[in-house]
């Protein structure tokens, strides 16, 4: 039986509930966080969590809980799944109003909800590479915010599936920005490109750690977003996110990515980004 936790209980998910009247049944007002867990332990908890705190400051929802009430809600369900690799998730709403108006509500209580998932054991190999179309970014001015509301997201990524690609690389502004769930590195002329940070994507956990690895390590790398027309030429693209972490785009819009094989440059930020987690789960 699945336990989920709902605003200060541990419940089977069958048995959680939550009023049709909530913000964020009525409106997706609310934000969440994933928290990958590898060997048991929350990875790159603190940046989570302050990812968290930005998306409530912006969404002007107050933080409900201590990070060491955040642990406890973790640590209970990390150990009622099993231990090992699993991806948190966690949402806050603003919580119930009496009438369903815009206004936000005076005296609201967030609602408070997070649950886990098991995944498979990370893997040691680099994942198998996937296909990804294109498609004009549909989604608001706000994307920094990790927002519920995520209908624009969720079409963009049927549309890939239905184009029987896995991801949907979004362009705006002439530019390639990140996935429907993602973010997006791309390799032309020999340097690493990823959209800088601003209102137009999320500040990927996962994004910040390969730009930290690639920095250190001194790969030729701009933080800066590529230019569209530029896409269709570079050597090597892929993608990246806390569950997905990182997959190599050998398709985009049914041509291959360079050699259409999985490219040096992934192979070896791949390797860093995986000796990085395992000295992080030993
Ligand atoms: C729009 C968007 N961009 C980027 C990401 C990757 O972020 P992270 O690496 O923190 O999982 C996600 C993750 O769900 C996302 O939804």
């Amino acid at each position: 039986m699945t336990t989920v936790y709902l605003n200060g209980q541990y419940l089977p998910a069958e048995h959680a509930q939550i009023s049709v009247m909530d913000r964020g049944f009525l409106f997706g007002d609310g934000v969440y966080e994933v928290i990958p867990v590898f060997g048991g332990r929350c990875f790159r908890l603190d940046e989570h969590l302050d990812r968290l705190d930005y998306s409530l400051r912006e969404t002007a929802i107050a933080q409900p809980l201590t990070r060491a009430q955040w642990l406890e809600i973790f640590e209970h369900l990390i150990a009622a799944y099993g231990g090992g690799d699993q991806a948190i998730y966690i949402q806050i709403t603003r919580g119930i109003a009496a009438t369903r108006e815009f206004k936000f509500p005076e005296q609201t209580v967030p609602t408070v909800f997070a649950m886990s998932r098991v995944l498979a054991p990370a893997p040691e190999e680099a994942p198998a590479p996937i296909a990804v179309i294109t498609v004009d970014d549909i989604r608001w001015q706000r994307c920094d915010i990790k927002s519920t509301s995520l209908l624009a997201g969720v079409l963009m990524t049927q549309q890939a599936l239905h184009a029987g690609a896995r991801e949907a690389i979004l362009l705006r502004d002439g530019v390639v920005l990140e996935g429907a769930s993602s973010n997006v590195f791309a390799v032309t002329d020999g340097v690493l490109y990823t959209a800088a940070k601003d209102h137009r994507i999320l500040a990927g956990i996962t994004r910040d750690l390969i730009v930290e690895l690639v920095q250190q390590k001194g790969l030729e790398f701009r933080e800066q977003a590529l230019p569209t027309a530029q896409l269709s030429s570079a050597s090597e693209v892929w993608i990246s996110s806390s569950t997905r972490e990182m997959v190599a785009v050998t398709q985009l819009d049914g041509k291959a990515v360079g050699s259409g094989e999985i490219g040096p440059v992934y192979r070896q930020v791949w390797q860093w980004y995986r000796e990085y987690r395992k000295s992080f789960s030993r």
